[in-house]
């Protein structure tokens, strides 16, 4: 007799999802680039890379270093800016059925306002992440997340602007992740989504120069998975919104980690670098473990690590 297939889908109250697997803004262009690889109508959702209102050129090169079982990245966060993004991009991602929620990110808070308030005119687009860990120009490139009044105030303001649900990406470069979490929530946040990288320097000791021109960079990847997982699991016990997980996530296992420490769903980032189709293998791998373990819904395991 053949086994059932697991139910996959996850709710995160605003929007039901077919699966738990989302991929990273950042590490997955706009969503057609990978198009040749997978299809994008299996991934659970697609996060675009992060949008600021006008186009950026990021920092200059080296911006990328490899480190063992991780990448240090100093993109700068590059992007075409809204409105390339609306008129050039938007109309062919509309072809695909999965969520497309949009990396929100700003130079101010007004900025996070105005992308929002311009992508708000467009329908396709199911929920914002926000970016809280751009460089705030007015503050010295102090970032919204490394303070809870700070990320109290841009996600109040986003609320405020926006028609779609917000979910509020942290950063892990914090003391205390759960305070931040908890002034995200009582702004309104609609979703936690946590990690984003790890501030981090690589070293050539030829030249004894930074690795990257930035001379620090981001670090993700497997490296880093502990680390995020620690802080999902701390996150999801303390507030009530959804939590999204994410940090390091190679195969269908690490992804089932995070749901049992409490991630409603997760995100696929630096591996989708090494392989392009990477999400399609992982959502196969967690169904392979439900089939294994007898789970017949993923939502049984969400948040049931034994202590
Ligand atoms: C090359 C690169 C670019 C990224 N760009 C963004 C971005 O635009 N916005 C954002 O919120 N996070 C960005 N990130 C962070 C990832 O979305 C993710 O939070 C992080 O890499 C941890 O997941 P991972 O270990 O699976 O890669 C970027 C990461 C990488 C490696």
């Amino acid at each position: 007799m053949s086994v059932p297939k697991p139910d996959l889908t996850t709710d995160l109250g605003f929007l039901r999802l077919r699966n738990p697997v989302l991929v990273a803004s950042g590490t997955f262009g706009y969503g057609l680039e990978f198009a040749p690889f997978i299809n994008l109508n299996k991934l659970g959702g697609i996060v675009v890379k992060g949008l600021y209102f006008h186009p950026r050129p990021g920092n200059p090169p080296p911006r990328l270093a490899e480190s063992p079982s991780g990448l240090i990245n100093s993109i700068g966060l590059q992007g075409i800016g809204v409105k390339a993004f609306c008129e050039k991009i938007l109309p062919q991602l509309e072809k695909t059925k999965t969520p497309l929620i949009v990396n929100v990110c700003g130079e101010t808070d007004e900025e996070y306002a105005q992308v929002i308030d311009f992508l708000n005119a467009h329908e396709r687009i199911a929920a914002y992440e926000l970016n809280i860990s751009c460089p705030n120009v007015k503050k010295n490139g102090f970032c919204p997340a490394l303070n809870t009044e700070a990320t109290f105030a841009l996600v109040r303001l986003a609320k405020r602007t926006s028609r779609r649900p917000v979910i509020t990406k942290l950063s892990p470069n914090v003391t205390d992740i759960v305070a931040i979490a908890l002034a995200a929530e009582e702004a309104g946040s609609d979703a936690i989504s946590l990690v984003n990288t790890f501030l981090a320097l690589a070293v050539d000791v030829e030249t004894r120069q930074p690795k990257l021109a930035n001379v620090f960079g981001g670090l993700s990847g497997p490296a880093i998975k502990p680390l995020a997982l620690r802080m999902v699991y701390q996150v999801a016990k303390a507030v009530k919104i959804p939590v999204i997980g994410m940090g390091g996530i190679m195969t269908g296992r690490d992804a089932v980690e995070f749901l049992i420490v409490g991630a409603r769903a997760i995100e696929v980032g630096t591996a989708n670098l090494v392989d392009p189709d990477a999400t399609d293998r992982i959502i196969g791998e967690i169904a392979d473990y439900c089939r294994a373990n007898k789970i017949k819904k993923i939502e049984e395991m969400i948040g049931t690590l034994r202590t």
